[in-house]
């Protein structure tokens, strides 16, 4: 599937105004997205891990407009008005604007809020981006009623991408495979698609309780990260390292070897820091406390034999993975052992989910 397809014909309806609904939710990469091209093209492919609890939920009213102008929109973030999301909505739909062509037709009331606390370092741009996306598409779905629910999804995640990259893993679950490889049939670097083999019941109901170490405004951007990758002298074996990454992923997937997984996410997530650290400029986004809960995950796991592994994103917060089967002795660790070095003792319990839903279409 090529670009073009995503340009719609003549559309067969009009509206002149209502409100859609969705709430998509957030997702956590196990083999990382680090490094892009132009128009959100990944240098690599990534797989994530679709969540639960973790959701934005997006209101959108629109009415037609007189005569086409510019865009016209506002947004609001839990009932008030956020002048300051207004560029990066714009730029949005800057770029979505060929595939959406109506969006100067119309004005638009955005509303919006996070399950999650604002500021606590989890990232609300995949499920935020993804949710406007799903917005976007149920309004086209009112001018092109034909369109199929795989079509709707795929341009959805396709929409999403071009807002934030990660966001296009965020349309469906429970895993999701973005970025053209040869081990996943059917990747794309234009959207994400359902991880289509076996994957063994230890991954089902798989947990992710998220360590919310530091909530501080991160260091670096995610936009200025990617662009670091652009002559980074580890970048060339890093891009090709994932596309191995995800082939030794699939039998461990098949088979429910939790050893073997644990040590292939762990690496992942440190080698995703390891790019920071040697990037010029460069960074350390972990923070005393990650360290902290790294070597206590360790040490827990050496001891009991217990399946708890961690996983990180560009940012200090840990997400702890571990099956559900061992859910209470993990959980029971967590709150003894790893809390304290939470700010203000915070973190939230996550599982494996299934994708957006739609509130009204
Ligand atoms: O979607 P972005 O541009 O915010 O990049 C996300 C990058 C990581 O979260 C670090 C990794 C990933 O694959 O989600």
């Amino acid at each position: 599937m090529i670009e073009q397809q995503f340009i719609p014909q003549a559309y067969s309806n009009t509206v002149s105004q209502g409100t859609v609904s969705w709430e998509s939710p957030s997702n956590i990469a196990l083999i990382k997205y680090w490094g892009k091209k132009k128009d959100q093209i990944p240098e690599n492919p990534s797989i994530s891990f679709t969540l639960n609890a973790c959701k934005t939920t997006t209101v959108l009213s629109y009415s037609k407009k007189e005569e086409t102008s510019g865009f016209d929109f506002e947004v609001y973030l839990d009932g008030e008005h956020k002048p300051d999301f207004q560029p990066k909505i714009k730029t949005f739909f800057e770029r979505v604007f060929v595939y959406l062509p109506f969006l100067k037709d119309y004005s638009f009331k955005i509303e919006t809020s996070n399950t999650f606390p604002h500021s606590s370092g989890i990232a609300s741009s995949a499920s935020g981006m993804s949710a406007l996306a799903l917005c976007l598409m149920s309004l086209e779905n009112q001018f092109a009623p034909e369109m199929t629910s795989e079509f709707f999804n795929k341009k959805a995640s396709f929409l999403s991408r071009l807002g934030s990259g990660s966001a296009c893993r965020s349309i469906e679950g429970d895993l999701i495979v973005w970025g053209e490889n040869k081990t996943v049939k059917g990747s794309s670097d234009l959207f994400g698609v359902k991880y289509p083999y076996a994957v063994h019941e230890n991954f089902k109901s798989y947990q992710d309780t998220i360590l919310l170490v530091d909530k501080g405004e991160k260091q670096v951007s995610s936009t200025v990260g990617h662009n670091l990758m652009h002559g980074h002298p580890f970048a060339v074996q890093r891009f090709a390292q994932a596309h191995d990454n995800l082939a030794k992923l699939k039998p461990i997937l098949e088979s429910g070897d939790l050893d073997a997984f644990i040590a292939l996410i762990e690496s992942e997530a440190l080698t995703l820091h390891a790019m920071m650290m040697t990037s010029m400029p460069y960074f350390i986004l972990m923070k005393p406390n990650t360290l902290e809960v790294i070597n206590k995950i360790w040490a827990f796991r050496k001891e009991t034999g217990l399946n708890v592994g961690f996983t990180l994103d560009a940012g200090a917060n840990v997400h702890v993975l571990y099956p559900k089967a061992e859910a209470e002795a993990i959980l029971d660790f967590i709150k003894k052992e790893l809390v304290v070095h939470c700010q203000n003792g915070q973190f939230i319990c996550d599982e494996i989910g299934f994708g957006a839903k739609a509130l009204t279409k």
